[in-house]
């Protein structure tokens, strides 16, 4: 179950992830490239994790709020986030069930970013992120690259989807993490049937800091897939 390992990860993922390079020099960068100007927007961030988006954003003016499956990760979201006059708030909410909290039309944009791959079924979360986004708002999420994860995992046949056991080592501990991986039409198509417009479909360059930073890592995520972005529209009816 997804929610306990996020609850089990805790203090060494929200550490991990502060500082990680494909989070800090490759992700959260390619999201804001996405999102563009946020200032003065309402944004809702899903699976927030930790709150590090959630805190970028709000230090470039937007209004957050952050969901998370895990309540373990919303508490470090609101520490982290509890110098932001109030402009990021968090709450448990899992993706997989009705957002019945949320109005109708009450974002101008949604942050998805590195979560929806631990959804099995994306129809309730994306019909959720549409209802409550406004007409001509945008969506701006990424999953793992299918090729990356076909790749690197060994998986004998690209167009399964399928829920794959991986080890990561967080912390200095190898961790047992779950995900579904599943290949890059089935992705597309569930966007498009969601009602949604691709606008923009990118796999993104790190910044190039992170050359310094970390070389070794700059050189595998210049050269290999690591993560797939998407720019969706909400269209105005
Ligand atoms: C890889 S982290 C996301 C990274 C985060 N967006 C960031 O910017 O640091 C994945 C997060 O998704 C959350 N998550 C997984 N399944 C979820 C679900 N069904 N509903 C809500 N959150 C979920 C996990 O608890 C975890 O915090």
């Amino acid at each position: 179950m997804v929610t306990e390992q996020y609850d089990d990860l805790g203090a060494e993922y929200a550490e991990h992830t502060a500082s990680s390079v494909i989070n800090a020099y490759y992700d959260r960068p390619a999201i804001l490239a996405l999102a563009g100007d946020v200032a003065g927007k309402r944004v809702l961030d899903v699976g927030c994790a930790a709150g590090h988006l959630a805190a970028q954003l709000a230090g470039l003016g937007a209004t957050v709020t952050g969901i998370d499956s895990s309540s373990v990760m919303v508490r470090m979201a609101e520490e982290l986030c509890n110098d932001r006059d109030g402009r990021a708030t968090f709450r448990r909410a899992d993706l997989a069930e009705p957002l019945d909290f949320l109005p109708d039309d009450s974002f101008d944009l949604v942050t998805a970013s590195l979560v929806l791959h631990y959804l099995k079924d994306w129809d309730l979360a994306l019909a959720e992120l549409r209802r409550v986004l406004r007409p001509g708002g945008a969506v701006v999420l990424s999953v793992h690259h299918p090729g990356e994860d076909w790749h690197w995992l060994d998986r004998t046949d690209y167009f399964r989807t399928e829920l794959i056991t991986d080890e990561w080592t967080v912390g200095g501990r190898p961790r047992t993490v779950r995900f579904y991986r599943r290949p890059l039409s089935w992705t597309f198509a569930a966007l498009r049937e969601a009602g949604f417009e691709v606008d923009q479909l990118v796999e993104p360059m790190p910044l190039p800091e992170c050359e310094t930073v970390d070389p070794q890592w700059f050189k595998r995520l210049s050269t290999t897939p690591r993560f797939l972005y998407f720019r969706l529209i909400n269209p105005p009816a």
